[in-house]
């Protein structure tokens, strides 16, 4: 059983500075599959330091894939579109992303894989994927209801049109990977548009995708191409930095080489509906993502309801909104949001019991949250429920609450980033 650690953090008056933050998470393990079945070889530079993107990595080296780690460069020789069968089952950790995803492209392999993951990825659902990859041919056998291990037993694939039941990247990507090793064209239509990092890398290693507005399409068996790239400073890291500096009038804070994808930056928009004050300038371009440097400025917060496309849009970035909204003045609403209860933890019910721990009130329903604005916190002992989104937006809560508050659980913060209370410290005016 792994110790537990408990990060303590007090009151702050401001948050001023300049950060850069470790690569995407989202574009740091779609990268790594891709190169591991692309021609050569691949350079990566600021590749995520998270625990998560490290199990993609280990699981692309089982694979056959050559892969050379130097704290954020990575180099990953190719291997063309054929893995080699691994030796044992592949551990994907805490990572939902790395499961669903590689199972795409296990599903294409002529071998039988299992794919393991700790006490929270082996509660996740699966038969998101299962079912598509069922009908594209595959074999994939799972436990109760759908969850973690999986055995995928690849083999060769049909094209489909598949018409997701619920909004999920994951499994978009997951099916647009599977499509490269079928016969005929793949299309995958969402309920709701989600980041499309699948889409832009695939096309970065050389695979023509088209894309309509709800529907991504992939030809099968196209040969990819390694690449070299610097991936962009992950944003919803800096969500936890965006809201810490929100908090503070008249604090000025500056993230550096920030992903600037439009999928993904819808919190700056919410932010400035808050009221917080946000610029953007020195936008740039690689392989399709955007970066760019945003300066924040806290001022008063006013009210929000996060809802249908925004959930989405957002679904990373709500446990910190959640977490900063009893500092506005009008509250913030969440809802369309089931799909937090199945998150690495019930991220709704994580939310409501540390705000209340807090001494917050919180209406909690089945699919959001309500949390009225215009409260004060204290401090107290929250716990991350093994979520590094809960402990690093708790972290962010007691900034402004009255005392010291305890984090357990604030080791899971190294799934996504390993330095966030380190860089958070850093920047803390007291
Ligand atoms: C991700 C998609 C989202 C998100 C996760 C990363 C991705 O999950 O919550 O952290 O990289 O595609 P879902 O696809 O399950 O919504």
């Amino acid at each position: 059983m792994k110790k537990e650690s408990t990060v303590v953090v007090r009151p702050a008056r401001g948050v001023v500075g300049t950060l850069r933050l470790p690569g995407d998470k989202s574009i740091s393990h779609r990268y790594a599959m891709l190169a591991a079945i692309a021609e050569g070889t691949t350079r990566l530079h600021n590749f995520s330091t998270g625990a998560d993107c490290a199990s993609t990595l280990a699981c692309m080296q089982a694979l056959g894939a050559d892969v050379q780690r130097r704290e954020q460069e990575v180099e990953i020789q190719g291997r063309g579109l054929k893995l080699r069968p691994p030796t044992s089952p592949l551990d994907c950790g805490n990572s939902g992303s790395t499961m669903r995803m590689l199972s795409g492209i296990l599903a294409g392999q002529e071998f039988t894989s299992e794919l393991v993951g700790d006490e929270s990825l082996s509660r996740r659902p699966m038969t998101r994927i299962i079912a598509p990859l069922e009908m594209m041919g595959a074999k994939v056998a799972a436990q109760n209801g759908g969850r973690p291990p999986l055995q995928v037993a690849g083999g060769k694939l049909k094209a489909v049109s598949y018409r997701q039941p619920v909004a999920s990247a994951q499994v978009k990507s997951c099916l647009l990977f599977a499509g490269l090793f079928a016969v005929g064209e793949t299309s995958v239509v969402e309920p709701v548009r989600t980041r499309d990092h699948g889409e832009l890398a695939l096309r970065a290693f050389a695979a023509e995708v088209t894309q309509s507005e709800s529907e991504s399409r992939i030809r099968g068996r196209q040969t990819l191409h390694a690449i070299e790239a610097e991936i962009p400073g992950d944003i919803s890291s800096a969500a936890f930095f965006l809201c810490a500096a929100a908090l503070f009038p008249g604090t000025q804070l500056v993230i550096e080489n920030l992903l600037m994808n439009p999928t993904r930056a819808r919190l700056l928009d919410i932010l400035i509906l808050l009221g917080v004050g946000i610029s953007v300038t020195q936008v740039e371009q690689q392989h399709g993502e955007f970066r760019g440097t945003v300066k924040v400025e806290g001022r008063t917060l006013g009210s929000l309801t996060i809802s249908g496309t925004d959930t989405a849009a957002l679904i990373d970035e709500i446990p910190v909104l959640a977490a900063i909204a009893p500092y506005t003045t009008g509250g913030i609403e969440i809802r369309d949001a089931r799909e937090l209860r199945v998150k690495e933890s019930d991220r709704i019910a994580a939310i409501a019991a540390n705000l209340r721990a807090m001494g917050a009130e919180v209406e909690e329903r089945e699919d959001g949250l309500n949390i009225p604005g215009g409260q004060k916190l204290r401090g107290a002992e929250v716990d991350s429920l093994g979520d590094h989104r809960i402990a690093m937006a708790f972290a962010i809560a007691a900034l402004r609450a009255e005392g010291e508050t305890q984090i357990r659980g604030a080791d899971a913060a190294a799934i996504s980033y390993p330095g966030f209370f380190t860089a958070l410290e850093s920047l803390l005016q007291r």
